[in-house]
């Protein structure tokens, strides 16, 4: 009706699109999420994380023998983005099961696991299936979810909220870089009683404070991603090069490309290049390589160079100050976004490519909040 359409162009403000608003308005989204739960305490006291619905449950993950991320979509992506950081700070093994493929397999699940389960929705079918194994077999389960009252918030032991705020476009976005801010949080709350990280996770929560910053900076990039889409939009796919902490942000950014652009994109792991990928390079297919700064740095640069020696077209994310370091020869096109601490990057990286897939789908001609054949919520098997 007239007066629903009315309604939905209130909702979505200056935006045309809900996808569009959600990407923009992830500044705030991480603030909120963020709210009250970072304490940075006086001169002497140390720089704490506070994770309200979690606090009695710590001691028990904190003896846990594994930690298992399960989830579908995005928000596995999201746990896999934050696996490394968890891993560092608690010292446990994290494994992360796709949910459905966890149930396909009949995996085992033990008492001294601790389970967590990602959705947004908290009502995904595979990941509710999922849980009530988990409960079955014993593992202590924790929710995080973005719906207050959800399956998976009533259903597990305990859990977080990431408060990101309502999602309407079917492409997650802002509940993605939520999620994984979340993850960041619990990583530093379970390595808490460590003195020997303390540093690390200051530094962290300090990263954290200042990270809405740094999205709305990158959100500047929306015209040259436009400027980019441009470039892209007949082609037939797209590969996005990740590794360590920006091996989510390949898959997740194929995932975008895919789901609303509707064009074939697959996120490669940067270490298995040779083990396959190469064989597809060429001077036709596009290829985007992450390669900010962190740990694997100079493996990407050398990534870089191979792709280059065998005449990819290559387009480059780098941090700031780096374009030069990583253009090969002046023929790959680069762009260069906020550095943070590490374990955050994956937040800052993923927001222009959220972007590139809004701008490749509307140039295409596709719905970019309604993509044929998906649903926000897949409440079956
Ligand atoms: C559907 C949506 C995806 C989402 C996935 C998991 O496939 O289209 O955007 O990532 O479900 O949803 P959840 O609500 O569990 O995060």
């Amino acid at each position: 009706s007239i007066l629903e359409m009315e309604v939905e162009q209130i909702n979505k403000g200056k935006y045309e699109h809900y996808m569009q608003k959600e990407i923009h308005e992830q500044p705030e989204s991480l603030t909120t999420t963020m709210r009250g739960r970072l304490i940075r305490g006086g001169s002497c006291k140390a720089k704490t994380v506070l994770l309200g619905g979690l606090k009695d449950h710590l001691k028990t993950i904190r003896r846990s023998r594994r930690i298992v991320f399960i989830g579908c979509g995005t928000s596995y992506n999201a746990a896999l983005a934050a696996r490394p950081i968890l891993e560092e700070l608690s010292g446990i093994p994290v494994t992360m099961e796709i949910a459905s493929d966890l149930l396909d397999r009949q995996g085992p699940i033990y008492r001294e696991d601790t389970a967590v389960f990602v959705s947004q929705s908290g009502e995904t079918a595979d990941t509710l299936n999922a849980l009530e194994y988990a409960l079955e077999n014993g593992a202590l389960c924790v929710g995080i979810t973005n719906t207050v009252g959800s399956a998976i918030a009533r259903n597990t032991h305990c859990g977080v909220h990431i408060n990101a705020g309502c999602e309407i476009g079917v492409a997650s976005t802002k509940a993605y870089t939520s999620q994984i801010v979340v993850m960041a949080m619990l990583a530093i709350a379970i390595g808490a009683d460590a003195i020997s990280n303390q540093e690390r996770r200051e530094a962290i929560i300090d990263g954290l404070f200042d990270l809405p910053n740094k999205v709305r900076e990158v959100l500047k990039l929306d015209q040259e991603m436009k400027d980019l889409a441009k470039l892209l939009i007949a082609e037939q796919s797209l590969l996005m090069f990740g590794r360590g902490y920006n091996y989510a942000t390949a898959l997740e950014a194929a995932l975008k490309v895919k789901e609303v652009a509707l064009m074939h994109s697959e996120g490669i792991l940067a270490g298995e290049m040779k083990h396959g990928p190469l064989a597809l390079v060429d001077e036709n297919l596009p290829i985007l390589v992450i390669a900010t700064r962190d740990g694997c740095f100079s493996k990407q640069q050398s990534v870089i160079q191979q792709l280059h020696a065998r005449k990819g077209r290559l387009v480059v994310m780098c941090s700031k100050g780096d374009a030069a370091s990583v253009s090969v020869g002046g023929s790959s096109r680069v762009f260069e976004v906020p550095q943070v601490e590490d374990c955050l990057q994956p937040v800052v990286n993923i927001v222009p490519l959220q972007l590139l897939a809004y701008h490749l789908t509307v140039l295409r001609g596709f719905n970019v909040d309604q993509p044929r054949n998906l649903a926000k919520s897949v409440t079956t098997e």
